[in-house]
């Protein structure tokens, strides 16, 4: 017969010394399992007298008993000891700064904030955005617009021509948005009060112009709107867009061929250190030309003018921006530097409302 004391000092040592779980559960098998130890000793019960199996019953079950509770209280500590050294490797800092996502270093382009800022604008005072092609004809850009053929007023444009086609006919990057005017008076029937934010392009490149810019054309046609009626959209939109009480204004005489008369408007600024501010100083910025839309380009986009008249402006938007948001130069607008960008533009999720503020 097997020592019982003998083996279970064996099997106590055993247990003691397994240092993880994979050598817990071989000492386990060779104890308990179906060719184990105990388990042998357990099947010689079976065979004993039954005087025998009273002597030896409770010393071989005492014994598995014991050993089973010895593996459990080794299996919990081995597990916490496991856990202990996870916990240990696998610290976190609480108090670090989460790390930014992607979409929450993301700016919005101040350009694009300014024309969702505008729409916003004329949006609430009932007008619709029109679209129309950066390529244009000579005919939508010039012509229906009442620049007549080897007018002067086409050279200051500074026209990037494409190449002519077998007809001699050449397209053009279109020099303004007022094309778009022509599109939408052939197009929609009056009363018509649409604006028109988009790219333009001039072969043109200093500290205020770049070769393409962009302008937001406001069209109004109807049977009674007039020039008072312009300077107040005007006057309003300025107040919103820059978000003051008032804003000073100036409306000089002008020429245009497509309209008569003619107006341009310059907004008061500063111009200290070669950085242009809005609400303070001397000097004026040139933000758009405005006016009666001619009759004549009433009539090239078959309406009749004696029927129909209206208004019409064309504004930088670039300069809008520069002079809100105290921006010196315009050409860092077109460079895609991540440095300017993440310095001037916006969150994407503050987006310009009347009611909770255009520029937040
Ligand atoms: N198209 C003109 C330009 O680019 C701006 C302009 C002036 C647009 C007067 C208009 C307008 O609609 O009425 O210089």
């Amino acid at each position: 017969m097997t020592d019982l004391s003998a083996l279970e000092a064996d099997l106590t040592k055993a247990i003691a010394a397994a240092a993880d779980e994979a050598a817990l559960e071989a000492v386990r098998v060779a104890a308990l399992g179906k060719a184990g130890s105990i388990s042998a000793l357990l099947k010689t019960l079976g065979a004993m007298t039954p005087d025998e199996r009273k002597e030896k019953g409770p010393l071989i079950n005492g014994l598995r008993d014991r050993v089973s509770e010895a593996l459990t209280t080794k299996r919990d500590a081995l597990k916490s000891a496991a856990l202990d050294q996870r916990l240990q490797s696998e610290r976190v800092d609480v108090t670090l700064p989460l790390p930014q996502s992607a979409a929450a270093r993301g700016r919005i382009h101040p350009i694009s904030q300014v024309i969702d800022e505008l729409t916003t604008i004329f949006a609430d005072m009932g007008f619709s955005v029109a679209e129309g092609p950066d390529i244009e004809t000579d005919f939508y850009n010039f012509t229906a617009l009442n620049f007549p053929v080897g007018h002067p007023a086409r050279e200051m444009h500074d026209t990037f021509f494409f190449n002519p086609n077998e007809k001699g006919e050449r397209k053009l990057l279109r020099t303004h948005t007022s094309p778009v005017q022509v599109h939408t008076m052939m197009s929609v029937k009056p009363p018509i009060r649409v604006i028109i934010p988009g790219r333009t392009y001039r072969c043109d490149s200093d500290q205020t112009h770049t070769p393409m810019f962009h302008q937001v054309e406001g069209l109004v046609i109807d049977k009674g709107s007039h020039l008072g009626h312009l300077k107040w959209i005007l006057a309003e939109f300025c107040k919103s867009f820059f978000e003051v009480d008032d804003v000073k204004m100036r409306f000089r005489p002008s020429f245009f061929p497509f309209t008569e008369p003619s107006v341009e408007v310059d907004i008061q600024c500063s111009r200290k250190g070669g950085e242009i501010r809005f609400g303070e100083g001397e000097d004026w910025l040139e933000i758009l030309g405005c006016g009666m839309v001619h009759p004549n380009v009433i009539r090239n986009c078959g309406l009749d003018p004696d029927e129909y008249q209206g208004f019409a402006w064309g504004m930088g938007i670039d300069r809008i921006a520069m002079l809100k948001y105290g921006m010196p130069d315009l050409r860092p607008f077109f460079e895609a530097d991540m440095r300017w960008l993440s310095h001037y533009g916006f969150r994407p999720l503050d987006l310009p409302t009347l009611a909770g503020g255009l520029s937040v």
